[in-house]
């Protein structure tokens, strides 16, 4: 078995080398944009056909889903392109390809959780980039496994924990939405989810639904981070997404139906409060030394 991790310096390419250098030292190559741009078929080629991977995992994609609006052709090119080249190789060559797409394909217009075979109808550029990611995946290489994620978040890189986080020391007070409904994902538990399914003898492909257990809104989220973290002299306000400007429309329910990854591969989950409180220890302790 010989892997390749995508996208390794993003929140869950760190998080597999974590994972898979602790259970399966050295058998793993980590790349990044500046090892390798996945959008560059003729480097893709020539990197994919020196490797002779077993399996891929791509983490590498563009995330960044307000700037998506006006960066299309950069999101197109991460999330299409790149996901369209892997596919073609896998093809080629053999290799095996994990990758992990959004609960942004949804419009968020249901009001029970999203199953892997309801309608997609993505409202945002990224979560559209996300599905043509997908569906070309699909189309090149349906031996694929997709793990569709949401609300990501780590010790590694920048996002909504440690956003408010820093907030919550820098202000007096701050507005977060509350009909935005959704789960936390711990990347940590999404890599030692992804890590035992490269480990398990069956490889079932298709399309899996994972984030942590639970469901709140990001007014929550936040309340529960300022409580963990004991932030005290910062007040958090709940608004509407109607009050929050925004260029991009983000669904107001992605909660994912996790039964099928539970069934399939035996996967225990743990509630996102739990999986926060051991987020917020690791910053903590990183934060020491
Ligand atoms: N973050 C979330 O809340 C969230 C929610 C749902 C699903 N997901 C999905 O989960 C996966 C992991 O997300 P993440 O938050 O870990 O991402 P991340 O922290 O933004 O990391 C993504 C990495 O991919 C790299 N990359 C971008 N374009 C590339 C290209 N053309 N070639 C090679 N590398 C490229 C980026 O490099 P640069 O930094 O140099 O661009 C970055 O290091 C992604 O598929 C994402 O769509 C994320």
């Amino acid at each position: 078995m010989k892997i390749l991790v995508t996208g390794a310096r993003g929140q869950l390419g760190n998080e597999m080398r974590d994972v898979l250098e602790r259970l399966n030292p050295g058998i793993t190559t980590y790349i990044d944009m500046d090892d390798l741009d996945l959008a560059d078929f003729d480097a893709v080629e020539k990197f994919l056909t020196d490797g002779d991977y077993s399996h891929v995992v791509n983490c590498a994609a563009y995330t960044a889903v307000e700037r998506a609006e006006i960066e299309k052709s950069v999101c197109h090119r991460a999330n299409v392109d790149a996901v369209s080249n892997l596919g073609r190789m896998s093809d080629r060559l053999g290799f095996k390809i994990l990758h992990v797409s959004t609960d942004y394909v949804f419009d968020g217009n249901s009001s029970k959780p999203y199953t892997e075979s309801d309608k997609v109808n993505p409202v945002s550029e990224y979560g559209i980039s996300k599905r043509h990611g997908e569906t070309a995946l699909l189309g090149l290489a349906p031996d694929s496994i997709i793990i569709r994620t949401g609300w990501l978040y780590s010790s590694y890189g920048s996002n909504f924990v440690k956003t408010m986080l820093r907030l919550g020391e820098e202000r007096k007070s701050l507005n977060v939405v509350f009909d935005q409904i959704g789960t936390p994902t711990y990347a940590a538990d999404l890599a030692e989810t992804i890590a035992a399914i490269l480990f398990n003898r069956q490889w079932t492909p298709g399309i899996y639904n994972f984030s942590n257990e639970g469901a709140c809104s990001w007014y929550d989220f936040a309340t529960v981070i300022f409580k963990m973290a004991n932030i005290t002299d910062c007040h958090v306000s709940a608004i509407t997404s109607k009050d929050y400007p925004s260029a991009v429309t983000r669904p107001h329910y992605s909660v994912l139906d996790k039964s099928k990854i539970k069934a399939v591969y035996g996967i225990e989950i743990p509630h996102w409060e739990e999986s926060l409180a051991r987020c917020l220890d690791r910053i903590s302790a990183d934060s020491d030394i």
